[in-house]
């Protein structure tokens, strides 16, 4: 997988997670409770939809009239009777809903008294069903809230969890098992996969058999998957003249009990608006599959006629399919087990939260990469220069007319140059200038992105982000002399210095070199009289003359003198090996620009990785780097070169012995071994602990 891949879907999922993510938790509390709805409801509400059982009931019409003298506004919608438990003492109330705003008035259905009113969604358990749905509007578009995240969780969050998950070298039984060996970050994370993976198999069913509730697209699409019609319209009624009186709703519900004998539930609805509308109803036979296994039968409202009657075994099967999915939902298919197993697939989105938001609150960066990760301030690109072929210098000003960070000779600033990418540059004014930072950029061929995203992208007033100064190349403070020695781009840093030693009157010697005049940056500048006595040019040495050109710069080296060198790796090595013999350690500074590619092409074996605060243990195969494994397993180690040469991604090495494949660390660091970088270097033992 490429680690950028990853890396986005990496994003994507944690601050979807941070986000809908949060909509989900609520729908998954929320639908925890209706889950057990049936159950709590006759327990919270016992005397509001239960009553004591009787034999005789007092007609529908009385029971419709009486609510509506109860309750004042709104359209008599339908009455909702349910059958008791065979040998109960109590039965459940009868429910007369009112339209406009919906209301529920609930009656004895024995004595025809009202024992009281609720709105369609009263009550603690009705809220959290409310709450469920977002039905706080009737607005098309807030009802649909719910089914949207619901689909942005299964497709980003499922999908991508899964994607992150997914072993890609085997090793199924680790990535579904809990690993009580793992603290920290890596135990969040692991108990993160690990109820991802098996509550999402509960949830991908939760989100399918819930998404019909809210689209009409997605229930029609399950007419068409199963072979079924649409729904069809409702049949009309055939009033003999406006004023032919209406079947009643006694007489209905004898009709309903002719068709279907005593059924478990029935829901009669009156005659909606005009004249044609017909009597509507369904039923629930006892012992049905499921609550809502329902048969449909419209009667003529004026003679009672049977218009359509659907049993539920004759439905189409998108019909079944619709209403299994409801039922599903809502927990009432499949019995006990099923519920538990909803209940545990529901529950798992806390699981989820909790721990991908601990596992968040709990990134930990290295040292050296919480230091670099310093805040960015915005600078405006005033002036943009060629200074030679291919390079060109850009001036930099505060975009707040504020005066810059001071910083000292052979500073850098990160540049954010477009979305994630990061670059160090060397300035390369005098660092008494506090209004301005000078950079130079070099176009190279096989650039990263870096180089070639400031040479076509960036444009004078421009605005850019850039950290604060961070100095890894500073001037020693006790040299008495200083030998600049500069390789083509590499100049930047030594200019820098150059400025300031000149400006404080400091001995120094600069010498660069540069394959033309052509491709001599800052020409001019460092010819001005000023530099005359100090600067040397050297351009267009021949291979076989350099060594002859370096080595009276470099077989001898005057007391308290300090060399820095700064250009391409060839240059620089051959430079270090020259001056090896006559300058002491810790008198040779350095700064690489680019990385070694000698030593990032050295050979490779895979190695084991273990991190001693985030806990886990990583096989680094030959053909990845410490980062990317990292970064599969969901743990971030901040870099911004990636070839060694910047210092971001520093790491402390606890055990094991490092392969150093950097062009950052001096030779007294990288024998002390108890640091690397990450992004480039690898291991010369099996198995390394690092401080992550
Ligand atoms: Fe620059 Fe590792 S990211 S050295």
């Amino acid at each position: 997988m490429k680690p950028n891949l990853y890396r986005c879907i990496f994003q994507v999922h944690r601050w979807t997670g941070l986000t809908i993510g949060m909509v989900i938790l609520m729908m998954a509390l929320t639908g925890v409770v209706n889950l057990f709805r049936p159950q709590l409801e006759p327990v919270v509400n016992r005397d509001l939809l239960t009553v004591p059982t009787c034999s005789e009931r007092v007609p529908l019409d009385v029971l419709g009239e009486t609510a509506r003298a109860a309750h004042t506004g709104g359209r008599l919608d339908y009455i909702k009777l349910s059958a008791g438990e065979p040998g109960a003492a109590r039965m459940p109330a009868a429910r007369v809903r009112f339209d406009d705003p919906q209301f529920d008035v609930y009656m004895n259905p024995c004595t025809g008294a009202v024992i009281d009113e609720r709105a369609r969604y009263g009550g603690v358990l009705g809220t959290i069903e409310q709450t469920h749905i977002l039905r706080f509007s009737e607005e098309k578009w807030v009802r649909s809230i719910t089914g949207v995240c619901a689909i942005i969780f299964g497709i980003v969050l499922i999908g991508g969890g899964f994607y992150m998950w997914w072993p890609r070298r085997g090793g199924y039984g680790r990535a579904l098992k809990l690993d009580a060996r793992l603290e920290g970050r890596a135990r969040s994370m692991n108990r993160h996969r690990i109820a991802g993976v098996y509550g999402s198999l509960v949830l991908i069913a939760l989100i399918l058999s819930g998404l019909p509730l809210v689209f009409e697209w997605y229930r029609n699409g399950l007419y068409t998957l199963t072979g079924s019609s649409l729904p069809q319209k409702p049949p009309k009624s055939a009033p003999a003249d406006r004023d032919s009186p209406r079947v009643s709703m006694e007489a209905f519900w004898q009709k309903v009990q002719a068709l279907e004998p005593n059924p478990a539930h029935a829901l009669l609805k009156y005659p909606g608006e005009g004249p044609n509308a017909p009597l509507e109803a369904y039923m629930v036979a006892r012992g049905a599959s499921h609550e809502n296994a329902r048969s449909l039968l419209f009667l003529d409202a004026y003679n009672g006629k049977v218009l359509r009657y659907t049993p539920y075994e004759k439905a189409s099967p998108g019909f079944k399919l619709y209403f299994w999915m409801i039922s599903f939902h809502t927990g009432s298919v499949g019995g006990w087990p099923m519920k538990l197993i909803l209940l545990f697939g529901t529950l798992m989105v806390p699981v989820l939260a909790y721990t991908g938001i601990r596992s968040n609150l709990r990134r930990r960066k290295s040292p050296a990469a919480a230091a670099a990760a310093v805040p960015l301030m915005p600078v405006g690109v005033k002036r943009i220069a060629f200074e030679a072929a291919d390079i060109k210098s850009f001036e930099l000003v505060s975009a707040t007319g504020a005066l810059l960070p001071a910083f000292t000779p052979g500073s850098h600033i990160n540049v954010s140059i477009e979305d994630g990418l990061q670059r160090q540059y060397s300035l390369c004014n005098d660092p008494n200038e506090r209004h301005r930072y000078l950079i130079a950029v070099k176009r190279v061929a096989d650039s990263h992105g870096g180089s070639r995203a400031m040479h076509e992208l960036v444009e004078e007033g421009d605005l850019l982000s850039i950290s604060a100064p961070r100095n890894h190349f500073a001037l020693h403070p006790a040299a008495g002399h200083h030998v600049l020695v500069a390789g083509g781009i590499g100049i930047t840093p030594l200019l820098c210095m150059a400025r300031h030693l000149l400006s404080i009157g400091a001995s120094f010697e600069l010498h660069y070199f540069t394959r033309s005049i052509e491709q001599t940056a800052f020409h001019a500048a460092l010819s001005a009289p000023e530099f005359v006595p100090h600067v040397s040019f050297h351009c267009a040495i021949e291979r076989g003359r350099l060594r002859e050109t370096l080595h009276p710069l470099l077989s001898r080296r005057a007391t308290d003198a300090h060399l820095y060198l700064c250009g391409p790796c060839g240059f620089m090595d051959l430079v270090e090996e020259m001056a090896a013999a006559a300058w002491p350690a810790g008198t040779v500074h350095v700064e690489h620009f680019a990385a070694n590619p000698l030593a990032l092409a050295g050979e490779r074996k895979p190695f084991e990785v273990t991190l001693a605060r985030s806990g886990g243990t990583f096989t680094v195969p030959v053909s990845k780097s410490i980062v990317n494994v990292l970064a599969e397993r969901g743990v971030c180690v901040t870099t911004s070169c990636e070839q060694g040469v910047c210092g971001t991604c520093l790491t402390g090495v606890l055990e094991g012995k490092p392969d150093h494949r950097d062009a950052f660390l001096s030779p007294q660091e990288r024998s002390a071994g108890a640091k690397m970088l990450v992004c480039v270097s690898r291991a010369s033992t099996p198995h390394l602990v690092l401080d992550l």
